[in-house]
């Protein structure tokens, strides 16, 4: 596993970049964590850095549908870069959404005020399935593409590009509830009853996960991250058979050496086979102990989380504590990527996200 990981990392020389200290660079802050190499501070960025807590966000929202924002690059491309600038992160995730696949799969898609994400044409029998196109991305989302190479130039090799794709798992569960779901039984009843639909629907999620982070790599995009926000719902036993042989398909069918991110939510009952399934770092949420979900995943592999979004709607003094006892839990072990366990909530003071990412900088230095 290390050797493999350390060959891909030789093996990934990334495209042209136009700064002076090109990122995806050998000193490389989040880049050398992923791979488990010591760094002079713990990185930190935070997943949903960029969203409706940030007022520069919201301004240009106010023009822009999200889906519109999606859909210009030089739009996406300036959000992307947002926090770089406000909060010196160590990394910058492409602003796009994991459901951005959904309308050229023919399923629709909307974002409904205040409701979260809707498919207006769910999945509901095998022939719906049957009926999915074969997505190419180049066709199907080619301002993803485009808003990665703007992206990157507008980064001017300041920090690294993260690129990132909904999880099979997780795209199948709003493919077939048809939005958020709390308890995902349709999705289950389709793993449980109709295992052959189930196969053809992760299998073409699969294809379509590669295509698309590949797509992204090849465009600039310096790390992947994959998104199986919901993965928690499942036993360990369905897991292994209906989500495991997938993930471990596409992790292993990510190009160009660079670090991928498995993250998922509610998955302490799941650490390990995610672990088994693969990824260079393994995404952990706040229900689990960072130190204690380590052991158990090895030293083989990197982690990134783990503190409880929620704190940051506290004061700075809690902020503070809370961010030393995720610091003292990684107990300075090379490989921590410093994150939240889920995404910036909507309601959170910007001032604190800026004290977060000092506070990391500072107490990891020690
Ligand atoms: O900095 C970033 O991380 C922003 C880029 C980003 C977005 N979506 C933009 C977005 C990323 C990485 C995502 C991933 C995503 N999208 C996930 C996986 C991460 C997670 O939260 O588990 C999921 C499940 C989605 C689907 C999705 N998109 C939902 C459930 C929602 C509604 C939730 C909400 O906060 O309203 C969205 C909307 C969305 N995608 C927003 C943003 C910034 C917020 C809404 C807005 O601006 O209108």
């Amino acid at each position: 596993m290390a050797d493999d990981v350390k060959r891909r990392a030789s093996a990934h020389a990334g495209p042209t970049t136009t700064g002076a200290h090109a990122s995806g660079g050998a000193r490389d802050p989040f880049l050398l964590a992923c791979r488990r190499v010591p760094t002079e501070y713990t990185p930190i960025w935070l997943m949903r850095q960029v969203g409706r807590y940030l007022p520069e966000y919201r301004a240009i929202r106010e023009r822009l549908s999200l889906l519109d924002l999606c859909k210009t690059p030089e739009a996406a491309a300036e959000v992307t870069v947002l926090p770089v600038d406000r909060f010196k992160v160590d990394a910058a995730i492409i602003f796009a959404d994991i459901l951005l696949v959904a309308e050229p799969l023919g399923v629709g898609l909307e974002f409904a005020k205040g409701e979260g994400p809707v498919i207006q044409a769910p999945l509901r029998t095998p022939s719906d399935v049957e009926r999915l196109p074969e997505v190419d991305p180049d066709e199907a989302v080619p301002f993803v593409f485009e808003a990665i190479r703007l992206a990157r130039r507008a980064l001017g090799g300041r920090v690294p590009l993260i690129g990132f794709a909904g999880a099979p798992f997780t795209l199948a569960s709003y493919l077939i509830e048809g939005g958020p779901s709390q308890a995902f039984l349709r999705t289950k009843r389709v793993m449980h009853t109709e295992p052959r639909t189930w196969q053809a629907l992760m299998e073409k999620l699969s294809r379509l996960a590669i295509r698309y982070l590949n797509g992204q790599i090849a465009a600039g995009a310096q790390a992947v991250q994959l998104f199986d926000s919901w993965v928690g719902c499942l036993s360990p036993a369905d897991y292994r058979h209906n989500v495991l042989p997938y993930m471990r398909g596409v992790i292993a069918a990510i190009e160009g050496g660079v670090p991928v991110i498995h993250f998922g939510t509610n998955t302490a009952g799941l650490l390990e086979l995610m672990r088994e399934a693969g990824g260079d770092v393994i995404g952990l949420d706040w229900r689990v102990d960072l130190g204690q979900a380590w052991r158990r995943l090895g030293d083989g592999v990197a982690v990134q989380g783990n503190l409880d979004p929620a704190v940051l709607l506290a004061d700075l003094e809690a902020i503070r504590r809370a961010a030393r006892a995720v610091l003292a839990s990684a107990g300075g072990r090379p490989g921590h990527i410093f994150n939240l366990g889920h995404g910036v909530l909507p309601g959170t003071p910007w001032q604190h996200v800026a004290g977060l990412v000092e506070m990391v900088r500072e107490e990891s230095r020690r």
